[in-house]
This record gives structure tokens, C-alpha cells and sequence, in this order.
């Protein structure tokens, strides 16, 4: 196990025991404990006192013993977990569903002595359908224990219908969901996984989806909508749906559904408004109204904007050299962890994985990002599907070296004001552009796209 699998264990077992989650010091001891830091390394780390610590860690670690039926310590922590999560993985007809290797998952790590395996199977997995055929298989996973934390508070705390998981490609979006999936599978009674990356009908989808549940597909798509409808009342589902921008549009603003996709609005609008146990999870580079939420209490719906992931780790197995100087090379490549893994590959085949000799290299101008042959034709994908108004934009944002202000990048473009404001909200809501919050506010492109639409974007 890991420790973020650790954490969600042990934050599921104290909610369902006390009503509440872990707070900052239980975690900051688990972690500590599991990278084997004194008593005293953690207290200093969190700025509390070490008996505090201590105490604190005694009745975690009595709590963990009587849940898991282990007697867990300080000094046997990480043995007793590695062995709790083989004991689990041996488990294969209940570990394994379809292809996909499964971790764990708190049920079975709750019953991992063996001839347990009707209380196992819980109520809810008695005849469980999954299809995550095209889900990827997650095998490194670093950090993003907060997000993890947060999708499991949204789904099963607060019944949160429909979640969107956004930002720009490379930041993790799909490793995450699938991560949470491979943690949370024996919480679902079916679980469907569906890339739109080539995108198909709304009703083929349906169908697709009521196949998985075994159910004969009715003549009309009404009657099919009811089909589903009443599955996803019935049972507790998970539907995600990876690459939800390619139903959009392109070459106009964000989240204008093509027409024969437009059937997919009614049904996001659907999913919020009809009463069921279910949940969908949509993974967009690109916002849709459907997925704004302005009132949080009418409308079950949550956003989660990725950020770039925060652990040293993602360069772990690279081969690159120089480890003092990867922090600078994360921030440079603005922690997005694809990246740092294709510019990993330049620096390996040109400076022979020198990360200090790749920085040096243009360092006299400020550092600024290479963009490797690949980031260029994922760019250009990018930079195709926006509207003319959006590509004017950016092209003026480009030759800016600070953040701006709205009425100097205003000022520079023969736009009306309809125009530019709407096109400057469509940007943001691609990614593309940031919103700085200082005196006034300023805007300012990504900066790996920025040095994109400088070097490769200017005819
Ligand atoms: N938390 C993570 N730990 C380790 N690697 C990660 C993590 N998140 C993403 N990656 C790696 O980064 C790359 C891009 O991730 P992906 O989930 O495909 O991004 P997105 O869906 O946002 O485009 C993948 O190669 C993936 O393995
Ligand atoms: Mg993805």
C-alpha cells in the first residue's frame, strides 16, 4: 500500500466509526510514521508539541489495531500494512474485476482474515458490473491525497450527482479518477468507463451502458433514458466519462455542444435534476455550462480545477541526474506531470539526462520552458479547436511578458467588447489562461503555451 492509500483507509475507518475525517495532525502522523520520523521530526514539522504528537498517535494507533484486528505500533507500521495489502491482493476472484488490478479496498482489508468472503462481498458487490476496459492501468501514484480525499466527500458524504474533473491535459485528471476508482471499487455496484476521445451518440452510449447491466435495450430512446434512470435509482453506479471536450465544438467558444451530441445536455441536466443514488464523473479540458454550479445547495453539482501535482517523486525512475536541480525543472514545467515526463525524455537523449546543464543551456534570456517536438502537436490540437477570437487573443497575450491587466490587453486588439470579454472567459475556461489577483486583477497565459504560441504560433 501507499501511504495515500493508507490515508484514505484510515480516513474512511475513523468516518465511519466517528462521523468525522482525520484532521491535519493525524495525518501529518500517519505520513510520519510510515516514513519512519521520530515523534519529535513530526511534532517539529507541524509545529506542536511532542507529547502532543505522541498522544495523539497512541489513540490513532490503538483505533487502527481494533478496526483492522492487528496489533499495529509505531515500529511495525509498515510491515503490518505491506502485509495487509498482500493478504488483500491474494483475494484475485474478489481483487480482480475485468482487467484491472485493484489494490484495495477497505472491506477487504477489514475482513483479510480468509473464509470471510460473504461479509467480503458486502451487500452492495453481490452481483457488481464493471466495465473498465478502457480505463488506464495506474501503476505510480504520487500525491493528490487532498483530491482524493475531496471526490470521496463529494460522492459519498454530500450524494454529489455530478462532478467534473478539469484542467489542462497532462495534469492527472484521468490518473486520479481511475486511482480513485481502483480504491473505492467495492463502493459501486456498477462502475462504466467510457472515453469520448472518438466520441459516439448519446443513444449508442445507452446502450452501451445498459448492455454492461445486462438489460435488453428498448426501441426508443425515451423509454431507454427510463431504462437507465431507474438502474441508476436502483443501484449505486459510477459513470465516468474521460475526454468530455470532444463532444464540443471546436473553433468556437468553450462547451458548445455539436449537434449530434446535444443530446448529452439534457442528459447532464438530467443526471442533477432526477432523483437517484448515483454518480457521474465527467474529465474535461474544457468547461460546460452544465458543469457551472452559482447555487450550491439547489444543485448537486462540484467542479475540481487540477492543479500541477505537488511531489519530486513524479521524476522518481526517469533516469535523470541532478536532483538538486529538479525543483526548478518542476516549476518550470509548471508541475504538469506529462510534461515532465516528455521533456525527461529530451534531456536524456540530448544532455544526457543533465537537468542542471538543460537549465544552464538558455539560461542567459531567463529560464524559459523547451517545448519538445511532442508538447507542439498536442498545442496545435489546442490551438485549432479555438475560435479566431480566442486565437487573437492569445497570439496578443503571447507577446506580453507580464500578467495584464484587461484594459491594457483591451487596448492592443481591435476587438469589440462583447468579443473580448466573452472570449477572454472562454480562454479561462479552456485552461488557457490564468486570472492573477493582485491590486487589479491581471491575466496571463499558461507559460509552457505561452512559449508554444510564441515560437510556433506567430504566422
Ligand atoms: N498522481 C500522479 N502520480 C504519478 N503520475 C501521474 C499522476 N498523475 C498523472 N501522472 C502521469 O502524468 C501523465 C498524464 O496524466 P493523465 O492522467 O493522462 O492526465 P490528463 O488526463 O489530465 O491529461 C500520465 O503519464 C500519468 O501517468
Ligand atoms: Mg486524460
Amino acid at each position: 500500500m501507499t501511504v495515500t492509500e493508507i490515508l484514505q483507509l484510515a480516513d474512511q475507518l475513523v468516518f465511519a466509526k466517528r462521523g468525522k475525517h482525520l484532521d491535519d495532525l493525524q495525518e501529518s502522523i500517519i505520513k510520519g510514521v510510515w516514513e519512519d520520523q521520530t515523534y519529535q521530526e513530526i511534532a517539529d514539522e507541524c509545529n506542536r508539541s511532542e507529547s502532543r504528537v505522541r498522544n495523539v498517535a497512541a489513540q490513532l494507533l490503538q483505533f487502527l489495531s481494533k478496526e483492522l484486528g492487528e496489533d499495529i505500533e509505531k515500529d511495525n507500521f509498515r510491515s503490518v500494512f505491506k502485509r495487509l495489502h498482500l493478504s488483500s491482493s491474494q483475494n484475485q476472484n474478489i481483487c480482480q474485476k475485468g482487467n484491472h488490478n485493484f489494490h484495495y479496498s477497505p472491506q477487504i482489508l477489514y475482513n483479510s482474515k480468509p473464509n470471510n468472503q460473504e461479509n467480503i462481498t458486502n451487500n452492495k458487490s453481490k452481483s457488481p458490473h464493471y466495465d473498465l476496459t478502457l480505463a488506464p492501468q495506474i501503476i505510480n501514484f504520487y500525491a493528490r491525497e487532498s483530491e482524493l480525499k475531496t471526490l470521496s466527500h463529494w460522492i459519498f458524504n454530500q450524494n454529489t450527482r455530478l462532478i467534473s474533473i478539469l484542467g489542462l491535459s497532462g495534469f492527472g485528471k484521468t490518473t486520479l479518477v481511475k486511482k480513485f476508482v481502483d480504491i473505492n471499487l467495492q463502493q459501486f455496484e456498477v462502475i462504466i468507463w467510457k472515453s469520448l476521445k472518438f466520441p459516439k451518440s448519446l443513444e449508442l452510449l445507452i446502450n452501451d451502458l445498459l448492455n454492461v447491466c445486462q438489460q435488453e435495450s428498448k426501441a426508443t430512446i425515451d423509454e431507454q433514458f427510463k431504462q437507465l434512470f431507474s438502474i441508476l435509482a436502483e443501484k449505486k453506479c459510477l459513470i465516468i466519462l474521460d475526454d468530455v471536450q470532444n463532444i464540443f465544438i471546436p473553433g468556437q467558444f468553450y462547451g458548445q455542444y455539436q449537434t449530434e451530441y446535444q443530446d448529452y445536455q439534457n442528459f447532464l441536466t438530467m443526471i442533477t435534476e432526477v432523483e437517484h443514488q448515483s454518480h457521474v464523473i465527467l474529465i474535461s479540458q474544457e468547461q460546460c455550462p452544465e458543469m457551472e454550479c452559482l447555487d450550491e445547495e439547489l444543485y448537486p453539482i462540484k467542479c475540481l480545477e487540477l492543479s500541477g501535482l505537488s511531489d519530486v517523486n513524479i521524476l522518481k525512475n526517469t533516469g535523470l541526474n541532478d536532483e538538486d536541480s529538479w525543483s526548478n525543472l518542476i516549476d518550470l514545467y509548471e508541475w504538469n506531470p506529462m510534461y515532465l515526463k516528455d521533456v525527461a525524455i529530451l534531456i536524456k537523449d540530448i544532455f544526457d539526462g543533465n537537468v542542471a546543464e538543460f537549465l544552464a543551456e538558455n539560461s542567459s534570456t531567463g529560464i524559459l520552458p523547451v517545448v519538445t517536438n511532442k508538447m507542439r502537436s498536442r498545442f496545435n490540437q489546442l490551438f485549432n479547436r479555438l475560435s479566431l477570437i480566442e486565437q487573437q487573443l492569445v497570439l496578443e497575450l503571447s507577446k506580453i511578458d507580464q500578467p495584464v491587466s484587461r484594459e491594457n490587453l483591451r487596448e492592443s486588439l481591435d476587438l469589440s467588447s462583447m468579443d473580448f470579454i466573452n472570449g477572454l472567459q472562454s480562454l479561462q475556461h479552456r485552461y488557457l489562461v490564468k486570472k492573477i489577483k493582485a491590486e487589479t486583477i491581471l491575466f496571463d497565459l499558461s507559460p509552457v503555451f505561452k512559449e508554444y504560441v510564441k515560437n510556433c504560433c506567430q504566422e
